[in-house]
């Protein structure tokens, strides 16, 4: 009886002793796993390398995944019904980055271009969407690309054109664009918290700057790069005089030939309001 009770009592103990170690591991498979994504998961900021893909390396290593053909009525770059050799961007996304540590309703996604253009949509609203990678144009004959005229040139839409099969071309939360290169997630309010005025009365130009600039023009560094930063070392509002710069904002071909800034379609009073926020922005410098 006493050896049976003591029996128990070691095979109790093996038991106990197997449970914490287990359990030891499973802290450590833990720990490691948090480590990897910690940056993301708890404090909702991305670890840059782990959501970066880079089209044109993946294209080198044959990785971009089966190719397929798809028709886009009403192209909104061409403005004609177009066909493309292409692949499927959910399937390329989903093997690249794994979505399950991502919160997605918190997270955009930011398309880079060629020439430093950065446009960008809410993560949700492309994966609830029909996106492809078209790398070769179906209608033309001995080029890859028909050409696209812009500002009286002629560019072709090379290596990647983002397209939808079924975003309505008018609707401008969808993003559509060329000479693609890289991808990659941003937290939604990375440039928010940034770049967000603590003064109130800033607030209207902030919100312009973030709707029809921020694609284009950093501030302290972040935001597009096809034209010029505008605040950091020197802010435009520190060499420009000021109601010089508003009539530029709204109308730059005013300004300079040839000029690669479209004008956007915004009032004098709008811009007003933009040049009141970057004269804010020139007091919080920061370089990021
Ligand atoms: C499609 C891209 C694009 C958008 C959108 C855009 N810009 Fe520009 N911007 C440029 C480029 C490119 C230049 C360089 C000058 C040129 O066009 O020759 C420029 C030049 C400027 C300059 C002159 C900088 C200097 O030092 O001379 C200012 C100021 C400016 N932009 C402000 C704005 C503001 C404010 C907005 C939003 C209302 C805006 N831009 C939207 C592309 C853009």
């Amino acid at each position: 009886m006493k050896s049976t009770t003591n029996n128990l009592f070691i095979s109790f103990l093996v038991i106990c002793i197997f449970i914490s170690c287990n359990k030891k591991k499973q802290q450590e498979i833990d720990k490691s796993n948090t480590n990897q994504t910690s940056t993301y998961t708890i404090d909702k900021t991305l670890k840059e390398s782990e959501y970066h893909i880079d089209l044109l390396n993946l294209k080198t290593k044959n990785k971009l995944g089966s190719d397929t053909l798809v028709t886009v009525t009403n192209d909104p770059v061409y403005h004609k019904t177009k066909r493309y050799q292409a692949v499927n961007a959910l399937t390329l996304i989903t093997s690249e980055i794994d979505l399950s540590k991502v919160d997605t309703k918190d997270t955009k996604i930011v398309f880079e271009c060629i020439d430093g253009y950065k446009p960008e949509m809410p993560l949700a609203l492309f994966l609830a969407s029909k996106p492809y990678l078209a790398y070769k144009d179906l209608d033309t004959k001995g080029t890859d690309w028909e050409p696209i005229s812009k500002n009286g040139n002629k560019m072709d839409a090379a290596p990647f054109y983002l397209v939808y099969t079924d975003a309505p071309a008018d609707d401008d939360h969808y993003k559509w664009p060329y000479n693609l290169i890289k991808i990659h997630l941003e937290p939604i309010d990375k440039s928010k918290a940034d770049l967000y005025p603590k003064e109130i009365s800033k607030v209207t130009g902030y919100n312009l700057f973030q709707n029809q600039c921020i694609t284009c023009h950093a501030i302290n560094g972040i935001g597009g790069e096809m034209g010029p930063e505008l605040n950091y070392p020197k802010s435009v509002t520190e060499y420009w005089i000021e109601n010089e710069l508003v009539d530029y904002i709204v109308n730059p071909a005013s300004f300079r030939n040839k000029v690669k800034m479209p004008t956007l379609g915004i009032t004098k009073q709008q811009s007003q309001e933009i040049v009141e926020y970057l004269k804010y922005m020139a007091k919080n410098k920061k370089q990021n």
